[in-house]
C-alpha cells in the first residue's frame, strides 16, 4: 500500500518567527496517522522547525551532491542527515528554471541523499509549450529514467515522485483532474517500466500546481494521485490543514 503524503514547500519565504509560529500551528492541529506530512523548510530554519515537529516530519529544498569540502555555501545531504532530518526535494522546476539545475545534476543529488536513506521527494514536469507541442510525455519519461538512473529497485522505496506541471506553479491554473490522473497513470507506466509493477504501484505520486483547499479533494480523488505539493497554501496553517484532511 502506498502512502498518503501532504508536502509543503515554504520555497524562499518567511522569517524566522513565522516559521517558527507557523510550524507550531500545524503540529497544534492532529494529523491523520495514515497520512504522512513534511514541510520543505529554508535550510537555515531546519533545526528550529525540526524541534518543533513532532507528528509533521521536516525536509529542506535544496542541497548539492558532494558529501563535504570547499563548496562555499552549500549544504550536503550528509549534513542534513547529521541534524535528524530525513526527507529532501529534488528536481524542483524553480532549480531548474532559475538555477540551471539538468536531470544530471538532479540524478547527482537523489543518488547522494538516497545512499543514506533519506526520502527524496523528486519533482517532474512540463512547461506549457512543451505541452503544447506534445512532447510532455517525452520530457517526463526522459526526467524520470535521467534522474533516477543508479537508483537500485530496493532503493525506490525511498522515492516519492512529484509531478508539477510548470504552467500550473504559482499560477492559479491547475491540472484538471483528467489531466493529473493521466499523467500520474503514465509516470507509474515509466516506473514500471525501468523497475516493475510491484514498485510502480508502491511508489508515492504527489500533484503539485496551485493546489488548493477549493481543489484538493477533486485532484486527490484520482486513483493514481497519492498526495500533493503544495507552495503557496503551505504558507497558511489553515490552508494547509484543509488539504491534509482532504487526503484522509
Ligand atoms: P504552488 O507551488 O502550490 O504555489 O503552485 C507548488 C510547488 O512549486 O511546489
Amino acid at each position: 500500500m502506498r502512502k498518503k503524503i501532504i508536502a509543503g514547500n515554504w520555497k524562499m519565504n518567511l522569517t524566522l518567527d513565522k516559521a517558527t509560529k507557523l510550524t507550531k500551528d500545524l503540529e497544534a492541529q492532529s494529523i491523520p496517522q495514515e497520512t504522512e506530512v513534511v514541510t520543505f523548510v529554508p535550510s537555515i530554519y531546519l533545526l528550529p522547525c525540526l524541534s518543533l515537529s513532532k507528528q509533521s516530519k521536516i525536509g529542506v529544498q535544496n542541497f548539492y551532491h558532494e558529501k563535504e569540502g570547499a563548496y562555499t555555501g552549500e549544504v550536503s545531504a550528509y549534513q542534513i542527515d547529521s541534524t535528524g532530518a530525513k526527507w529532501v526535494l529534488t528536481g524542483h522546476s524553480e532549480r531548474r528554471q532559475y538555477f540551471g539545475e539538468t536531470n544530471e545534476d538532479v540524478n547527482k543529488k537523489n543518488l547522494s541523499a538516497i545512499a543514506l536513506d533519506l526520502t527524496v521527494v523528486y519533482c517532474i514536469g512540463e512547461t506549457w509549450e512543451q505541452r503544447e507541442k506534445d512532447q510532455h510525455f517525452k520530457i517526463i519519461e526522459t526526467q524520470i529514467s535521467e534522474g533516477l538512473k543508479g537508483i537500485s529497485a530496493s532503493q525506490m522505496k525511498s522515492i516519492v515522485l512529484a509531478y508539477e506541471p510548470v504552467w500550473a506553479i504559482g499560477t492559479g491554473k491547475t491540472a484538471s483532474p483528467e489531466q493529473a490522473q493521466e499523467i500520474h497513470a503514465f509516470i507509474r507506466e515509466i516506473v514500471a517500466k525501468i523497475y516493475d509493477k510491484n514498485i510502480a504501484d508502491d511508489v508515492s505520486i504527489l500533484y503539485g500546481g496551485s493546489c488548493k483547499p477549493g481543489n484538493a479533494k477533486e485532484i486527490f480523488s484520482n486513483a493514481d494521485v497519492d498526495g500533493g505539493l503544495i507552495g503557496g497554501a503551505s504558507l497558511v496553517a489553515s490552508d494547509f490543514i484543509e488539504i491534509v484532511k482532504a487526503i484522509s
